[in-house]
């Protein structure tokens, strides 16, 4: 028996950190949306134990340090099943970049593992287990579009898709420590984007309302540390995108574009810059 799963990436289109919580974490009001830039993973019974994972990614651990064999190990303890898995992962969407390649394979596993095994697991269940592994993927467990609040466990779907446009992705040549960036932060100092105005932009479909108001709390610490991200930015505008702004803790920077034409350009300018250049779309389903 073999399962597959899509693992889409996720971008932000805004990102606002509100106060750091007494255990740590961060409060955060995001807008996210799955894109079509996927990885793919195949899910194979083992009756044994083990978790074997494969990848074509060189950057990645296949160890315990992975978020797919994290995510296993988590649901064996709470499921109790008994067999392992082997797990092979195409990598397509970048490592480290702000994309939530790493939780959307996490959820992709909570969804392949469950049908493996036919466990039945409870959405709730398994968006619990899911925290200590990564704060994105409870999103990612969902997609679409969404309102996502908390430390990243609420999930609110908005009623509405973007407005038909073009995303470009743009990723440097650095890798974010995401963790890193949570502990360097001072949050009296970051900038707050309007995310109430975000959200009621995409409900609208007011596409020139939602260039108004991207905005990402994290940019200004990202981009002082890697000043390229502001470069990328600046040039993304300056071919014509209608907004641009930094997805996640960076370093990869994205750019709304309603007309096919202009995103091509856009994508093209920068390809001589940058070697990770990207079209995409946003899901709707
Ligand atoms: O999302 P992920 O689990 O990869 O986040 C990595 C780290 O970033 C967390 O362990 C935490 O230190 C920090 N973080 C935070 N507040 C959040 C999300 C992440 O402080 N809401």
């Amino acid at each position: 028996m073999e399962i597959i799963e899509k693992a889409p990436a996720k971008i932000n289109l805004g990102l606002d950190v509100l106060y750091k919580r007494d255990d740590g974490y961060h409060e955060l009001e995001m807008i996210m949306a799955s894109i079509d830039l996927a990885d793919r993973l195949t899910f194979t019974p083992i009756k044994d134990e083990r978790i074997i994972i494969e990848t074509n990614s060189g950057f990645l651990p296949t160890d315990r340090k992975n978020n797919i064999f994290q995510a296993i190990e988590a649901m064996k303890k709470h499921y109790q099943f008994k067999g392992g898995a082997h797990v092979t992962l195409q990598k397509n969407i970048p490592v480290a970049a702000g994309l939530g390649g790493g939780s959307s394979d996490a959820a992709a596993t909570f969804r392949g593992i469950n049908r493996l095994y036919n466990l039945q697991a409870d959405f709730e269940d398994l968006k619990q287990l899911s925290i200590p592994i990564g704060t994105d993927i409870p999103f990612c467990m969902e997609g679409k579009t969404a309102l996502v609040t908390g430390l990243g466990e609420i999930v609110t779907p908005l009623s509405q898709a973007l407005p038909q446009c073009w995303v470009v992705l743009v990723k440097p040549r650095v890798s974010v420590s995401t963790p890193r960036v949570f502990s360097k932060i001072d949050v009296d100092e970051l900038g707050h984007p309007n995310i109430t105005a975000l959200k009621n932009a995409i409900e609208n479909q007011d596409y020139n309302e939602l260039t108004q108001h991207l905005g990402n709390s994290l940019e200004t610490y990202t981009s002082a540390k890697f000043p390229v991200v502001q470069l990328i930015k600046e040039k993304m505008l300056q071919f014509g995108a209608d907004a641009a702004v930094m997805s996640g803790s960076g370093p990869t920077v994205i750019a709304l574009c309603d007309k096919h034409s202009r995103a091509l350009h856009v994508a093209n300018s920068l390809k001589g810059f940058c070697q990770e250049v990207y079209i995409v779309r946003t899901l709707n389903k």
